[in-house]
């Protein structure tokens, strides 16, 4: 079978996502710097797939280093590049530190690609580059318009997927698929990997969890008072195995020649919003624990509404996110009652 390049593969998606590779046959070879995660995520993979991915040490932004992997795992035929920094708020604090690693890693790896004679990429985008979509665009389907980015985060995905869009177009011999994730959430169902939690979470889940095991004493709901049923803001949470397996179906379209040109974007959600309110309530239902919260102010640049219109990667990928939200919340208590007994 072929061999994968995963970056960011000991990190929260790229984790799972090399477990669905491995187990679908893959060999996959993880270069991942640890700047938000740590090497103990193989030991993980490992007791999950029954074997271990190759790990090399390697910062993205290191071109030599880069052109040295490829040159020693002459059969890489695909590469999922997940490797970025990811926190808005810190990419508002430290804009430089997010455009030299988020796009610098991403230009090496296609100057490389035709060098080492690598075809195939998968790239990690966001439904951050719809921002807020008018009401005639919700559910948000491919098409819609990208709107200007929130954050430099979010500017570096709009600006990975120009420069994939040019690239492809000086390189016709490479091909790309764009994945756009809406709320990735949950963890491995046997509690091997997860989310990662580095200080206080931004995100959701990691909050409601860690509320949940008495780390924090309560979650603050952003604002009850947006234009939706309950008051509270309304996301596509998708599950993370979900999300990890549409990367399989990605790859193997590309590896089989059958793309319809050599550029592809697909939303990955599951096509249903939630509330915050729901995704409190539901938690605590399902996992039989209580969550104190408290509604506090709208927190600074939240979209309002958003949810996936995943028609395209349903029909033409033919993946499908099929884990219930009660399995996948119950996934997160359990990861965070492993990450206790840890301590
Ligand atoms: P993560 O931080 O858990 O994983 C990213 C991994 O990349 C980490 O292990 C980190 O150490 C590594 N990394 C970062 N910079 C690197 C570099 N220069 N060289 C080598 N390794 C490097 O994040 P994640 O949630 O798994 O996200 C994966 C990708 O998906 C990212 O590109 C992210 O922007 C994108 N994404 C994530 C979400 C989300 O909510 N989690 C949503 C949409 C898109
Ligand atoms: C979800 C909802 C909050 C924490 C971010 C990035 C986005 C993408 C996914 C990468 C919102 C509410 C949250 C808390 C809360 N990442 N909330 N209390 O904002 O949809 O998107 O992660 O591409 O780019 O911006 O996700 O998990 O932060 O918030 O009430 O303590 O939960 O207001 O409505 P978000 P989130």
């Amino acid at each position: 079978m072929a061999r994968i390049l995963v970056t960011g593969g000991t990190g929260y998606i790229g984790s799972h996502t090399t477990v669905e590779l491995m187990q679908a046959g893959f060999d996959v070879v993880i270069v991942d710097n640890l700047m938000n995660s740590n090497v103990g995520v193989l030991d993980g993979i490992e007791a999950i797939v029954g074997r271990r991915p190759d790990y090399e040490n390697i910062d993205c932004v290191d071109y030599v280093a880069l052109d040295k992997l490829f040159e020693k795992y002459a059969d890489i035929e695909g590469i999922i590049h997940f490797a970025a920094y990811k926190a808005v708020g810190e990419s508002v604090e430290k804009p430089l530190q997010y455009y030299r690693n988020n796009i610098n890693s991403l230009v090496n790896l296609l100057e490389l690609m035709p060098i080492h004679k690598v075809k195939n990429i998968v790239f990690s985008s966001s439904c951050t580059v719809y921002g807020q979509p008018d009401a005639a665009h919700l559910p948000v389907n491919e098409n819609a318009p990208i709107q200007p980015a929130l954050s430099p985060y979010g500017n570096t995905k709009q600006i990975c997927e120009e420069i994939i869009h040019d690239t492809i177009h000086a390189t016709p011999n490479i091909n790309a698929i764009i994945l756009r994730y809406f709320n990735p959430i949950g963890a491995h169902p046997t509690a091997l990997i997860g989310e990662l939690p580095n200080g206080v979470p931004n995100n959701l889940l990691p909050y409601v969890t860690q509320t949940a095991a008495g780390i924090r004493p309560e979650l603050r709901i952003f604002g009850n008072d947006y234009d939706t049923p309950d008051g509270t803001c309304i996301r596509d949470y998708i599950d993370v195995v979900d999300l990890a397996k549409a990367h399989v179906v990605a790859l193997k379209r590309m590896l089989t020649n059958k793309q319809e040109g050599n550029e592809e974007i697909f939303n990955l959600g599951t096509g249903r919003g939630l509330s915050v309110m729901e995704i409190v309530e539901t938690f605590k239902r399902v996992n039989n624990v209580d969550v104190p919260y408290k509604i506090v102010e709208r927190r600074e640049g939240d979209i309002e509404k958003v949810w996936a219109d995943p028609t395209r990667a349903n029909k033409v990928l033919g993946w499908k996110a099929e884990r219930n939200t009660e399995d996948t919340l119950r996934s997160c208590w359990k990861w965070q009652l492993r990450l206790n007994e840890a301590k």
